[in-house]
């Protein structure tokens, strides 16, 4: 079963995602009955007439038990400015949830959504005590979409023509574009720009979410379908490569704090971050960015 807790707009659209492609039974638990009840009602319309699977909406915590995947959408309010905004009232909230997680489903496999993305995945795992590999931020693949879409509309080419877009780090204005890796066309980027082009393009990602709010919306598809892709990548056993947010244990020269690094999942469901060469530049970047994370977990532990 796939339980979500928070039936906002992105918890909705990802039990819609799995519930059209009929993945499992899914659970959609909020704070808000109604809601819950609300959206799955609507939702089961779209699981296909040949099915053997069922969506529910409930308050109850309780119904978590024999959950495989949790994802965690939920959120204490919207934040305007900065995803940290209301950083102590979201930490209280996933340890709330991490304790009820570890009660009634710990051995399921654990996404986190909310923000701040990286200092609320370190803190689920923390308190809920489930192996640092079953509790896997979603933002990275985000913010590594977001990459590769601004790519293809600079250099006017479509998606496929663009290979390896990754961005690791925060998610947050700390996050790390990796250009090294990438070729358009076959031909490596850095060949194509110059600075002022490499500043602009990641200044265009890190603000992203900020021009989706210009044009009176948030953030709902793009991370929807990032966290559907990991989903339908344990249920149906498909190996996947992104990056995400996992506490690191000595990987990249860090250790206790989650930050995005590039993970693989296998079709076994073992998950395991994959070491690739970064440049010293890339290097020094994700060193500030896991400092910048350690600052706001550090705030929270003061
Ligand atoms: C975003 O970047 C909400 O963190 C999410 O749009």
């Amino acid at each position: 079963m796939i339980s979500i807790i928070g039936s906002g707009r992105v918890g909705a659209d990802i039990a819609f995602l799995c519930a059209a492609n009929a993945l499992d039974d899914i659970l959609l638990i909020n704070r808000t009955k109604d809601k819950a009840i609300g959206e799955s009602l609507d939702i089961a319309n779209s699981i296909p007439s040949d099915s053997k699977f069922s969506i529910r909406g409930t308050d109850d915590f309780s119904k978590l038990s024999g959950s495989n995947i949790v994802i965690v959408s939920a959120s204490v309010s919207i934040y305007q400015k900065y995803r940290t905004e209301h950083l102590f009232s979201q930490v209280n909230m996933i340890k709330n949830i991490a304790k009820k997680v570890k009660q009634y489903c710990p051995t399921a496999i654990v996404l986190i959504i909310s923000n701040p993305l990286d200092v609320l995945t370190y803190f689920f795992q923390k308190e809920s005590q489930l192996d640092r590999f079953k509790v896997i931020g979603i933002a990275s693949s985000l913010d590594s979409s977001r990459f590769h879409y601004v790519l293809s509309e600079k250099f006017n080419v479509p998606l496929h023509s663009i290979s390896n877009p990754t961005v690791i780090g925060e998610h947050g204005d700390s996050m790390v574009l990796l250009f090294s890796n990438i070729k358009v066309n076959n031909v490596p980027i850095l060949s194509k720009i110059n600075e002022n082009e490499m500043e602009s393009i990641v200044n265009n990602v890190k603000n992203y979410w900020k021009v989706l709010r210009m044009y009176n919306t948030r953030s709902r598809y793009g991370i929807a379908k990032r966290t559907f892709d990991v989903i339908d990548s344990f249920i149906n056993s498909k190996d996947l490569e992104i990056s995400a947010s996992v506490v690191l244990d000595g990987e990249y020269g860090e250790n206790d704090v989650s930050i995005g690094v590039p993970v693989k999942i296998s079709k076994n469901g073992s998950i395991e971050i994959q070491k690739i060469t970064l440049t010293p530049k890339e290097s020094e970047l994700l060193k500030k960015s896991s400092n910048q994370i350690r600052n706001f977990i550090k705030s929270v532990k003061s």
